[in-house]
C-alpha cells in the first residue's frame, strides 16, 4: 500500500451514517472528510445531536458508515469483520467512555489487565507489571487491588484510560471522558491526555467544555453532521 503523508494515521473519506428512524432515514454525518496525523491532539465539539459520538464510533469501528472510507493505520475499518474489529481495536485505539464502563466485581488492577487477556498481548508473565506501569502513570498506583465502586469518579476515569491503553495503542479516543466530572478533576484528567500526546499517542476528544477543548491542538466543530470549522490551536505535542 503506498501512504502519500506518512504520517497519516486516521483518514477519513466521504463517510456517511444515516440510522433509521421511525420517520424515515436520519442522515447523522453528511459525507464527512477527514485527515489526522500520528501525534495530533484533536478535540470534537458541537451541540447535542450534532454527531460527535457518530463520528467517534465510526473512526473507532464500534458503528458501520452507511457510505464512504475509513482508513485507521491504513486498515479498512468498515471491511473488517466483528471477530477481526475486536482485535484491531485492541491493537490501534483504546476507547474511553463519559460513564467509565468499568467491570464491577473486578479490581482496578484487573480491570487494566482485561484487554491483554483478550488480545493476547503483552506476554501472560509482563501483564501486571504493565497494567501497574499504567497505574502510575495514571497516578492511582495506590488504588489497584480496590473494586470500582470504591473510587471516585475521576479515579474510575483514570482506570478507565489505563485500561485502553493496556494492549498500547496509538491512538486514544475518548467520548466526553470529563463529562460526568466536576470541573477540577475534569481539568485534571485532561492533563493526563496531554501527557499522552508527550509520549507519542494520538488523542481525540468529544468535550463539551470549550475551555479543554481550547487546550487540544486542533479543535473540530460539528452542526448537524458536517465539520463546519477546523481550528489549529495550541500546539500541545513537542
Ligand atoms: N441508533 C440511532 N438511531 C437513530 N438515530 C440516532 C441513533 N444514534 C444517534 N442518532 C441520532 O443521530 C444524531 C447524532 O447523534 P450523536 O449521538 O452522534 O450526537 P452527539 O453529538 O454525540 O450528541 P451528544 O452531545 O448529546 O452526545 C442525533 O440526532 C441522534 O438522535
Ligand atoms: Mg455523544
Amino acid at each position: 500500500m503506498t501512504i502519500s503523508n506518512p504520517s497519516l494515521l486516521i483518514d477519513l473519506n466521504a463517510v456517511t451514517k444515516a440510522y433509521q428512524t421511525d420517520a424515515g432515514f436520519f442522515m447523522a454525518l453528511k459525507s464527512i472528510d477527514l485527515h489526522i496525523n500520528a501525534g495530533e491532539f484533536v478535540a470534537i465539539v458541537g451541540k447535542s445531536g450534532s454527531g460527535k459520538t457518530t463520528l467517534i464510533n465510526m473512526i473507532t469501528g464500534l458503528d458501520r458508515p452507511t457510505d464512504g472510507e475509513i482508513l485507521v493505520g491504513g486498515e479498512k475499518v468498515e471491511k473488517l469483520g466483528e471477530n477481526q474489529l475486536a482485535i484491531w481495536r485492541g491493537r490501534t485505539i483504546g476507547v474511553v467512555f463519559q460513564f467509565f464502563q468499568l467491570l464491577p466485581t473486578l479490581t482496578t488492577l484487573e480491570n487494566v489487565m482485561l484487554p491483554m487477556d483478550f488480545c493476547a498481548t503483552p506476554a501472560f508473565s509482563e501483564r501486571r507489571d504493565r497494567a501497574m506501569e499504567l497505574l502510575r502513570l495514571m497516578e492511582i498506583e495506590d488504588q489497584a487491588s480496590k473494586l470500582p465502586a470504591k473510587l471516585s469518579g475521576g479515579q474510575q476515569q483514570r482506570v478507565a484510560i489505563a485500561r485502553a491503553l493496556a494492549t498500547d495503542p496509538p491512538i486514544l479516543a475518548a467520548d466526553e471522558p470529563t463529562g460526568n466530572l466536576d470541573s477540577r478533576t475534569a481539568a485534571a484528567v485532561f492533563s493526563l491526555f496531554e501527557r499522552l500526546i508527550s509520549l507519542g499517542k494520538t488523542v481525540l476528544m468529544v468535550t463539551h467544555d470549550p475551555d479543554l477543548a481550547r487546550r487540544a491542538g486542533r479543535q473540530l466543530h460539528i452542526a448537524d453532521g458536517v465539520i463546519v470549522d477546523d481550528v489549529e490551536g495550541r500546539q500541545v505535542y513537542k
